[in-house]
């Protein structure tokens, strides 16, 4: 690393993340049960390609191989999820202990490669078998959820410091009862709603029930800014909902116990349900890929859609690359909530149509230069004020992207999912030096 390279914060966290359904493959093996994303890549049409994840990236296997890539790099830290199916094949009752075995040997492996272990509960993959009951929209579920959690907790809790209850509960909520693209596919705004409020609830019954063991407890939300592509008076409504179906659905009762007016049908909030999801955290994940502009449908209907900014390159996926959104966001978020927790940046990262070269290498300089951009604008909201302890690149190895099946390539190691063969990419041992000096390029 050059001598004027920026420093960070000593002790900050450099990490990567991955998600049990993207990654993990071996769907029947050790008594693992179905889950509503199984269920899900069986529907003809769901996911482009007819892709699933059964086989994924056979993480579940191949492990050991890639905690060493990890370390190799000088990663610290690695963000995982538990799949739910895998401890209560059912989503209720006896543990199945070779599923716990499992993330045991996980846990012991990155320890000893010095890596820590950062552990999310729920990253979409709910047992098929709670979704017959209801799933999300069901009141029980959030309980089922605390169980399982408790779970979890008991057995890993000597060994695991951070955990993190949802992942993006608004992405389960909105896109797997609401726009019905995500398992289990439902389109149904009151489901969608009760769905958004059980997810919190869960966050908060397995809060409560994790506190009782120990470490830091966190929850990660995606969240963006969200902005009106014009000045029409329509356009600034329309962002102001949007904005509310995220920020005001979700960080709001998390950060003041509290939904903001009118916003949710009430009859299904319980009473002592605020107090719950509202307790207190030791960090926030944030997971940041966008800015979000808003333009009204105009429609009668108080459709809102998202446009793309003018002369703003987008990734493969159709994302446009905004870094200062990043800066934006987090300058933000602590002006609006002064009591706001440390955060993480639990995910943060570009999918580019990777090629191996005729070398050999997978050369990704857009993905390098997406990184730098986004990591030059965290440290300067570091150094706005920001309370910032870690950060966390989605993701380590190209992997399963739910509905967009394996095409789209999020990964700092490329995985040739013909034969599960990994080749570090550019992006990665650019990323394994800023880790390693704590530092990133000028
Ligand atoms: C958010 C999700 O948590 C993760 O599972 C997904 O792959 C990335 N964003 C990229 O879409």
């Amino acid at each position: 690393m050059p001598q004027e390279a920026l420093p960070f914060p000593s002790g900050f966290v450099w990490g990567s993340a991955t998600a049990s359904y993207q990654v993990e493959g071996a769907a029947d093996t050790d008594g693992r049960g179905r889950s509503i994303w199984d269920t899900f890549c069986d529907v003809p049409g769901a996911i482009v390609n007819g892709d699933t994840g059964a086989v994924a990236c056979d993480q579940y296997h191949r492990y050991p191989a890639d905690v060493a890539l990890m370390a190799s790099l000088g990663l610290s830290a690695y963000r995982f999820s538990v799949a739910w199916p895998r401890i209560q094949p059912d989503g209720r009752g006896a543990a199945n202990q070779k599923g716990l075995d499992h993330y045991r040997r996980l846990v012991s492996t990155l320890l000893e490669n010095g890596i820590a272990p950062y552990v999310t509960l729920y990253h979409w993959d709910l047992p098929q078998a709670l979704q017959d009951r209801g799933g999300w929209p069901a009141r029980d579920t959030a309980y089922r959820f605390a169980d399982y959690a408790g779970i979890v907790h008991d057995a890993l809790g000597d060994v695991v410091q951070h955990w993190i209850t949802l992942n993006e509960p608004k992405v389960s909520s909105h896109a797997g009862y609401g726009s019905g693209i995500h398992a289990p596919g439902i389109r149904d705004l009151d489901q969608r709603n009760r769905a958004a409020h059980h997810l919190l609830l869960a966050h908060g019954l397995g809060l409560q029930r994790l506190r009782a063991g120990g470490g830091q407890l966190g929850i990660t939300l995606d969240l963006s800014p969200v902005e009106p592509a014009g000045p029409a008076e329509d356009d600034v409504a329309a962002a102001r909902r949007v904005d509310a179906d995220s920020h005001g659905l979700f960080l709001e009762p998390i950060l003041t116990g509290a939904y903001p007016p009118g916003l949710l049908d009430s009859s299904f909030v319980a009473p002592g349900d605020l107090e719950l999801i509202s307790a207190p955290l030791d960090f926030l994940g944030v997971n940041y890929y966008r800015r979000v502009l808003v333009r009204a449908v105009p429609d009668g209907h108080l459709r809102a859609e998202t446009v793309l900014p003018p002369n703003t390159p987008v990734t493969s996926v159709g994302w446009p690359v905004q870094p200062e959104g990043l800066r934006d966001l987090l300058v933000g978020l602590s002006a609006r909530h002064p009591g706001l927790p440390p955060i993480y940046i639990t995910e943060n990262g570009a999918a580019y149509p990777d090629v191996v070269g005729a070398d050999g290498q997978v050369h990704d300089p857009l993905r390098v230069d997406y990184l730098h951009r986004h990591l030059l604008a965290l440290r300067s909201a570091i150094e706005a004020g920001v309370d910032v302890r870690g950060y966390f690149v989605w993701t380590l190895i190209d992997n399963f992207e739910w509905a967009e099946g394996f095409t789209a390539r999020f990964g700092i190691v490329y995985v040739d999912h013909t034969d599960q063969s990994r080749v570090p990419k550019t992006s990665a041992g650019w990323y394994g030096q800023v880790a390693r000096s704590n530092a990133v390029p000028p």
